[in-house]
C-alpha cells in the first residue's frame, strides 16, 4: 500500500511479515533506544494504523508501558469512527501510574473523543482475592467488555527489564532468570521458544482470549527489544507489528 511504499522499508516489512506470519508490519525510521522522537514516530504510526482499521462503536483494549504511553500522547480523533470505547487489557501489573493501562486508556479516550472504562484491582493479587474480585458485579461487567474487545493494542518488553521495573519479588525475579525468560507482554513472561515462564496474576484479558480477537497490534521498537519481539511472536497471538528500523534490522538477523 501507499504508506508502505513511502516508508522505504517495504522489503524489510515483507520479510518480517512472512517470517513471523503476520498480517501487517509497519516500520518507522531510527532506534527508539536512542531518541524520543523515534518512539513518537512509532506512536504516530500506531495511531494512524488504528484509525485506518477502527469502525464506529468498537472497543479497544490497551496495555500499559512507555510505548503505549506514547501512542496515547499521539492519539487524535478518528475521522470515520465514532463512539470508540477504550479499556485496559488487564488489571494492575505493578507499573508506576503514568505507565499503567488505566492511565493510558483514559488519555487515549480523551484525545480520541471516546469513552473509557477502568479496572480497579490491586496487584499482586492472591489466589483468594482474585477469585472473589472476579465475582464482583462491577468487575464482571467490565471484564465482559474487555473480553469482547474488537482491537487490542499492546507493548512487548524485555523480561528482566520488565520484572525489575515492576519491582517483582526476589522469588519471581529468580524464576524469570533461571527460566531464561526473554520477553514479556500482558504480564506473561516468555522464553526464547515462546513458553510461558511466569504470569502475573491479575484480572482481564488472558493469553488464550487473544486468539478470539481479530486485530491484536504489538507496538515495540528499539534495538534492545529485538530478542524480546522474536520470543513473544513464537507464542504471541498478535497479527500486526509496529516497530522501528533498529529493532527490525536486528530482528531479521535472528531469522
Ligand atoms: C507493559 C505491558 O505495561 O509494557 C507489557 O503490559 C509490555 O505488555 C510493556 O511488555 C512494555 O513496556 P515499554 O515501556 O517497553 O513499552
Amino acid at each position: 500500500n501507499f504508506m508502505n511504499e513511502l516508508s522505504g522499508f517495504h522489503e524489510l516489512e515483507q520479510q518480517i511479515k512472512g517470517t513471523l506470519n503476520l498480517d501487517h508490519v509497519i516500520i518507522t525510521p531510527g532506534n527508539s533506544d536512542e531518541h524520543d522522537w523515534v518512539k513518537q514516530e512509532l506512536g504516530k504510526a500506531a495511531v494512524d494504523y488504528l484509525q485506518s482499521i477502527i469502525q464506529s462503536n468498537q472497543t479497544i483494549a490497551v496495555t500499559g508501558g512507555t510505548s503505549m504511553a506514547v501512542v496515547a500522547e499521539m492519539m487524535s480523533p478518528a475521522s470515520y469512527a465514532q463512539n470508540s470505547m477504550f479499556v485496559p487489557a488487564r488489571g494492575g501489573l505493578g507499573e508506576r501510574v503514568e505507565n499503567q493501562a488505566n492511565t493510558i486508556c483514559a488519555e487515549m479516550a480523551k484525545k480520541a473523543n471516546g469513552e473509557y472504562r477502568l479496572l480497579y484491582v490491586p496487584d499482586p493479587l492472591s489466589e483468594e482475592s482474585y477469585q472473589s474480585i472476579i465475582e464482583e458485579p462491577s468487575v464482571k461487567e467490565i471484564l465482559q467488555i474487555i473480553r469482547q474487545a474488537d482491537v487490542v493494542m499492546h507493548g512487548i518488553g524485555d523480561a528482566v527489564t520488565m520484572a525489575k521495573r515492576r519491582k517483582a519479588s526476589k522469588d519471581v525475579l529468580h524464576k524469570i532468570e533461571t527460566g531464561k525468560a526473554v520477553s514479556e507482554a500482558f504480564g506473561y513472561y516468555f522464553n526464547n521458544v515462546g513458553e510461558v515462564i511466569h504470569k502475573v496474576r491479575t484480572v482481564g484479558m488472558q493469553l488464550e482470549d487473544l486468539s478470539k480477537i481479530n486485530c491484536v497490534i504489538a507496538v515495540a521498537g528499539g534495538k534492545s527489544k529485538a530478542k524480546a519481539i522474536y520470543s513473544y511472536f513464537k507464542q504471541g497471538k498478535s497479527n500486526v507489528l509496529i516497530t522501528d528500523e533498529a529493532a527490525a534490522n536486528e530482528l531479521i538477523k535472528g531469522f
